[in-house]
């Protein structure tokens, strides 16, 4: 049986050039380098320079993307770009890569915080399974930097700047969990737990863009039963098991949160990619930043089985199953 599927062509990422070792935290904030690395598995991260805004970041990670699968931007069809810390309130910051990269059709962002890379790569996936789009730029961008609080060292240690993007396009399968590309998805949310993750303002509370407000120990237990739970639900739906899986590619939020829900799906680190230590949290853009760095490096090759899985502010969490 012949199907469509949504198969990755290519991925690029981009980092501000600004990287803030856990060091220089200590000069304004109760805390350490030791507190910081043992809690979270964060060593530094990137900060984007005050005029470099999340489209720069986007678009230099799409050009990376479009360089690394061979196409032009014409050839782009869609663009979802996953953001919660847009240029502006609109227009949407995929507009401003469409025009930046000469691509047609259509652009717009999706806001699922640090599961939004998630949210995105399922719209995509959609958008070519019913014939919308041909070839789509999946983008992860964001600024973070620009939404803490200095003086909340619960926070402001956590996260980072930075972008990635993988490009999808839709080719023949024969319907097996052999082809490659996009082989399930899985999504949820729920609303009840607003009060452990959000941006204390917005267009319509404060009129202000508000600074992150975090539960950090609540949203932990939250994340590694939520993560596990999705990833199973995936791994049944597609037919494989955990076995099969070449590469776990987890939101990289925190090292404990990511050793334990592999513990949990019994895969072993040596099968986990991990940036959180050069990156920090950089929410929706972490599991592509995470999937283009291994790529760049070799570590994930074309026909890898990729275990993805993010949860964030929402509650909202998803996970996807991706044979490179
Ligand atoms: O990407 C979206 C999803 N987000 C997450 O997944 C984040 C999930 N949560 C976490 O990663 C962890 O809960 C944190 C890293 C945020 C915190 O780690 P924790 O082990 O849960 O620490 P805690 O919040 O229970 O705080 C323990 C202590 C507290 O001091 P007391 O009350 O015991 O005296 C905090 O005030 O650590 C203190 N603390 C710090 N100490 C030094 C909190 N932040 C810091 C800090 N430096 N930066």
């Amino acid at each position: 049986m012949s199907v469509t599927r949504a198969v990755a062509i290519g991925c690029g990422h981009y980092l501000p050039s600004r990287v803030v070792e856990n060091e220089e935290f200590t000069a304004t904030l109760d805390t350490s380098d030791e507190w910081i690395r043992a809690r979270t598995g964060i060593e530094r991260r990137h900060f984007a320079a005050d005029d470099e805004r999340t489209s720069d970041l986007g678009i230099a990670a799409a050009k990376s993307a479009l360089a690394n699968s061979g196409i032009d931007g014409s050839e782009i069809d869609a663009i979802i770009l996953a953001t919660a810390t847009p240029d502006n309130t609109f227009p949407s910051t995929a507009t401003q890569v469409q025009h930046a990269i000469g691509a047609g059709g259509f652009a717009f962002d999706v806001q699922a915080v640090c599961a939004g890379f998630m949210y995105a790569l399922a719209t995509a996936n959609s958008l070519i399974l019913t014939g919308q789009a041909k070839c789509v730029l999946v983008i992860g961008a964001e600024t973070f930097s620009r939404i803490l609080d200095w003086t909340d060292r619960g926070t402001c240690v956590l996260f980072g700047d930075g972008a990635g993007a993988v490009i999808l396009r839709a080719e023949g399968c024969a319907g097996e969990a052999t082809d490659r590309g996009v082989l399930g998805v899985k999504l949820r949310s729920d609303g009840a737990h607003r009060d452990l993750l959000y941006v204390d303002g917005g267009p319509s509370t404060t009129g202000n863009a508000g600074k992150l407000r975090m539960l950090g120990k609540e949203v932990f237990k939250h994340a590694v039963t939520k993560l596990v739970d999705i990833a199973d639900e995936v791994i049944e739906d597609v037919g494989v098991t955990g076995d099969d899986i070449d590469w776990l590619v987890p939101h990289q939020a925190n090292l404990r949160i990511i050793k334990s829900s592999a513990q949990k799906a019994s895969i072993p680190m040596s099968k986990v990619i991990v940036t959180v230590q050069d990156h920090g949290n950089t929410s929706a853009a972490s599991i592509p930043l995470a999937l283009a760095s291994a790529v760049s490096t070799g570590q994930i090759k074309r026909g890898d089985l990729l275990l993805t899985e993010g949860i964030g502010g929402g509650l909202a969490w998803g996970s996807a199953l991706i044979r490179w």
